[in-house]
C-alpha cells in the first residue's frame, strides 16, 4: 500500500478491569432480585452479536435509525454547524457517524468512546481512511463514568455529543439524567467558542407485539447475545455459570414504559462466582437490561431537568424512532 499509509492511532485505553467487573457482578448477584449489568454484553463476542441483532428482521431500532439519518442528513448537519468536536458514546460498528462525518461541515476531530476495545479499533480505522483530516481520538472506556476526554488540536467551534442507537433506553431513569447532565457539561467545555449540544436516538413507545418481539427474534440470535454474559463471566471471572441451566426472557412493561430482560434459571441450581456461592431457585429471573422507550413528549421533559432543549426533531413515517437534537439551556 504505497502512499496509503495506514494510520496508527493513539488509543487511550480505561477498559473496565477484572476487579471492576467482578465487584459489579459480585454487588448484583447478591441484590434481591439479583441483576447484572448490561454494559458487560460488550465484549467481543457480545459487539459482533449485536450486529447480527441489528440485521434482524424483527430489531427495527438500527435500520428506522439508518434510514432517518439518511432521509435527513442535510438538515441534521445544518443544525450542528461548522467545525464541531464530535463525542460519540457506544460507538460500535459507526455506519451512522460515517454518514454523520460526511456530510458535516469541516469537522474538527472525531473523540468515541466505546468500552469495547475490538469495536472501537476496527471502527476508528475504517473511520481513519474515509477522513483523514479529521483528528481521531479514541477512548476505550465505559462512558457512564465521568472521564477527562482528549481536547482537539485545532479549536472547534462547539462539542457535539453524538449518542445513537437508543442506547439511553438502557439506563433507568435516575441514570438516565445523570448521562444526559454529564453530555451537557461535556457539550459545553469541549472547548468550543459556543455551547454545543447533543444528537440523540431516542427509541419510540409503540404496541406490545412489535416490541417483544423486537427482542425476541425469532432466529434467537438475542436469546445468545444475553447468555453470552454469562459466557462472558465464566471467561473472565472464573465463574461456573451452566448456560443449559439459564435462558432469554424479554418482556414489555406497559407502566415502566420499558422492555425488561431477564436471564431465568430453569432449575434450581449453585453457581460459583469469585470463591462466593450464589443460589438460583427454579424459575428465578436475574434482571440484566432495560430499554426504555419514550414518547417525544416523556423525552422532552427529561431532557428538559437535564438543562437540555429539544431543539430539532426527525422521525421516520411511521414514528417508530427519533433522532433528536438537544440545545444546551
Ligand atoms: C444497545 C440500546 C441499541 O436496547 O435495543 C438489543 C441493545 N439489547 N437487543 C437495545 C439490545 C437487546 C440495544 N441498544
Amino acid at each position: 500500500m504505497i502512499g496509503t499509509a495506514l494510520r496508527r492511532f493513539q488509543l487511550e485505553d480505561r477498559r473496565p478491569r477484572r476487579d471492576e467487573i467482578l465487584a459489579d457482578a459480585l454487588r448484583g448477584l447478591a441484590s434481591h432480585p439479583k441483576r447484572l449489568p448490561s454494559k458487560y454484553f460488550y465484549d467481543a463476542r457480545g459487539s459482533q452479536l449485536f450486529e447480527r441483532i441489528c440485521e434482524q428482521p424483527e430489531y427495527y431500532p438500527t435500520r428506522t435509525e439508518l434510514a432517518i439519518m439518511r432521509d435527513n442528513v442535510g438538515a441534521i448537519a445544518a443544525a450542528l454547524g461548522p467545525n464541531v468536536r464530535v463525542v460519540e458514546y457506544g460507538s460500535g460498528s459507526g455506519l451512522k457517524t460515517r454518514l454523520l462525518l460526511r456530510h458535516l461541515q469541516s469537522p474538527v476531530a472525531y473523540v468515541p468512546v466505546e468500552i469495547s476495545r475490538s469495536a472501537l479499533t476496527e471502527s476508528v480505522t475504517g473511520l481513519g481512511h474515509e477522513f483523514p483530516y479529521i483528528e481521531m481520538l479514541p477512548v476505550c472506556a465505559d462512558f457512564t463514568r465521568p472521564i477527562k476526554l482528549p481536547r482537539a488540536a485545532r479549536a472547534p467551534r462547539q462539542t457535539v455529543v453524538y449518542f445513537p442507537g437508543s442506547t439511553l433506553g438502557n439506563f433507568a431513569p435516575d441514570d438516565a439524567l445523570r448521562l444526559l447532565r454529564q453530555m451537557r457539561v461535556e457539550a459545553g467545555q469541549g472547548g468550543g467558542a459556543l455551547n454545543g449540544g447533543v444528537l440523540i436516538g431516542i427509541d419510540l413507545v409503540k404496541d406490545r407485539a412489535a416490541l417483544e418481539a423486537a427482542y425476541n427474534d425469532a432466529a434467537g440470535v438475542t436469546a445468545e447475545f444475553t447468555l453470552n454474559l454469562l459466557l462472558r463471566l465464566n471467561r473472565e471471572l472464573g465463574a461456573d455459570f451452566d448456560l443449559g441451566g439459564f435462558r432469554h426472557r424479554a418482556r414489555w412493561h406497559p407502566l415502566a414504559g420499558r422492555i425488561e430482560t431477564h436471564i431465568v434459571s430453569t432449575r434450581a441450581q449453585r453457581v460459583r462466582v469469585g470463591g462466593q456461592v450464589f443460589e438460583f431457585a427454579e424459575g428465578e429471573p436475574m434482571l440484566v437490561e432495560y430499554s426504555c422507550k419514550y414518547s417525544l413528549d416523556g423525552f422532552a421533559r427529561l431532557a428538559a431537568r437535564a438543562g437540555l432543549r429539544v431543539a430539532g426533531v426527525w422521525t421516520d413515517p411511521a414514528r417508530q424512532f427519533s433522532v433528536q437534537w438537544l440545545a444546551c439551556g
